[in-house]
């Protein structure tokens, strides 16, 4: 295992990614962290993360520095080695400019992070501070022109530290740097897979839930279905899932889910139609947050109205991932597992006094589909694109009826069908269809038609905090137009969205 402490950068998730990539277990923890703790985890290496403060800022964080002591390896980044540095007396100064973007390193000995290294290659700088004095043990190991000391090491007692960003694609050879800490100095194994992974967490489960029962709302996303296998794998029937059909849903998704998980894999849903009611409630409702609101507190009603009459149930699991526990832990303080707010059950366990599970809360999203293909789980659930929890909802811009609903969620049904026989699917982060709420003129035959406009988004993405609009071919939004408007009544025009996030957000509401 390595840890990695947090000093606010914001390329935090990446060394973690890094480190996995590398088949290395690894977590990330605040500054805060004491050496004991540090003893007790037994990391096999240590990294320190850059951040974006001066360590002679009053609020900079810091670190208690019996961690240096502990004799396990570390490798300070950026502010992390400046802070590594200055801890243990050498001297950190403002240097004359700031240094942004690539420069030339030239290794002193291919040896240590370097030992797989050629010996002049580009590095990505980002830094304020520079050092100026070495602590006692420590020799420079290679420099670029603006900065002497780019990285340095005293390799008797294992501490490393690197002046640029090796977790960045804009160093090309940042990654045989962390492979050499992680296996060369560290001496770790790259035994971290799914596999292992599942094996331990089912253990886990069984530990902590004994004979009790646990609840589990399942929205068919990748995230609540692999959550949900595990759980069921762990200690079977012991587990209830809940799906409650907010009418909201795509065409046959509530059968589809059943077959996949019901069927196949024995798992106990309770499927809830709740249909009436959420339609109901947002009668006559056009203001998106007022859509998302309610249907968000129509789905903790209904939610909770099931769980209750699941008796003797102690445990409320959900399928946190690790990017919303690391946007809740700041720099500064202690981890909370704040939930955010568009997730749909967060807030449910404080009323129902439930204990929480989150079993995925330490795995990427990438980890987690490649834990559900482990699992057995069909590949039309692992791969699915992301829909939000508003559904169909936030896609119909201005009033939801049945009607509207029963338009886009053909229009929506055909659209995956052309993408999917197109071999899109997975190569885009989401594709989907919006109905607006504009009429417009047409001609179909001889007659004229005054019908509804559809239009069509398609987004690639790595993490949906950004998103390009799709460069889908002509030939193929051509031919999906004809489609719409000569197979789905009610739509006479489609429109292809060619905006990015940001501006734009991926869905319309
Ligand atoms: P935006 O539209 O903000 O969306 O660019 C970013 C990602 O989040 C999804 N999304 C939601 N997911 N509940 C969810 O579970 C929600 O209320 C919600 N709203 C947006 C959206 O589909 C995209 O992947």
């Amino acid at each position: 295992m390595i840890l990695i402490i947090d000093f606010g950068s914001q390329y935090n998730q990446l060394i973690a990614r890094r480190v996995r990539e590398c088949h290395v277990y690894c977590q990330i923890e605040p500054p805060g962290i004491h050496a004991d703790q540090v003893r007790a985890l037994a990391p096999e290496g240590i990294i320190l993360s850059g951040g974006p403060a001066s360590i002679y800022e009053k609020t900079s964080p810091r670190m208690d520095p019996a961690i240096l002591d502990l004799g396990i390896p570390v490798l300070g980044i950026c502010y992390g080695m400046q802070f590594m540095i200055h801890a243990l007396g050498g001297s950190v100064k403002r240097a004359d400019k700031r240094e942004y973007g690539f420069a030339s390193l030239t290794v002193r000995r291919r040896s240590g992070l370097f030992a797989n290294v050629d010996k002049h290659t580009d590095v990505w700088m980002s830094h304020g501070d520079a050092i100026t004095a070495l602590p006692k043990g420590f020799t420079i190991t290679a420099s670029t022109a603006n900065t002497p000391m780019a990285a340095v090491a005293n390799t008797r007692k294992k501490l490393f530290g690197l002046q640029f960003h090796p977790e960045v694609h804009h160093t090309p050879q940042g990654k045989r740097m962390i492979r050499s800490f992680l296996f060369d100095i560290c001496g770790c194994k790259p035994s971290w897979t799914m596999k292992s992974f599942a094996r331990t967490a089912v253990q886990q489960i069984r530990d902590e839930v004994g004979d009790r029962k646990v609840i589990l709302g399942l929205s068919g996303g990748v995230d609540s279905s692999v959550t949900a296998v595990l759980l069921h794998r762990a200690i079977g029937r012991q587990l209830t899932c809940i799906f409650v059909d907010n009418g909201l849903l795509r065409l046959n998704e509530a059968r589809q889910l059943r077959e996949r998980l019901s069927r196949h894999l024995d798992i106990r849903i309770r499927f809830v139609r709740a249909q009436g009611r959420f339609l109901k409630a947002l009668k006559g409702v056009v203001n998106p947050e007022k859509k998302r609101k309610i249907i968000g507190r129509v789905f903790m009603e209904v939610f909770e109205a099931e769980a209750a009459k699941i008796k003797g149930a102690e445990f409320l699991a959900q399928g946190t991932l690790y990017p919303d526990v690391i946007e809740s832990v700041s720099a500064f303080g202690g981890p909370t597992s704040v939930i955010k707010s568009h997730h749909n059950v967060g807030g449910l366990p404080r009323k129902m006094k439930l204990k929480l599970i989150e079993p995925l809360k330490y795995l990427f999203k990438d980890e987690v589909r490649q834990l559900g293909k482990t699992l057995g789980l069909a590949d039309e659930l692992v791969w699915r694109q992301p829909f939000p929890g508003p559904g169909l909802a936030i896609r119909i811009i201005g009033e939801i009826t049945p009607k509207r609903l029963a338009v886009l969620r053909k229009v929506d049904d055909l659209l995956l069908e052309e993408i999917r026989s197109a071999g899109y699917y997975k190569r885009l982060w989401q594709s989907f269809a919006v109905l607006l709420p504009l009429k417009s003129v047409g001609v179909m035959g001889d007659r004229r038609t005054y019908e509804n406009i559809v239009a069509i988004r398609a987004v690639t993405s790595k993490d949906a905090m950004t998103a390009d609009w799709a460069r889908l071919p002509h030939k193929f939004l051509a031919a999906l137009s004809n489609r719409i408007i000569n197979e789905i009544s009610g739509v006479n025009r489609v429109v292809y969205d060619i905006s990015s996030k940001p501006p734009s957000t991926i869905e319309w509401e």
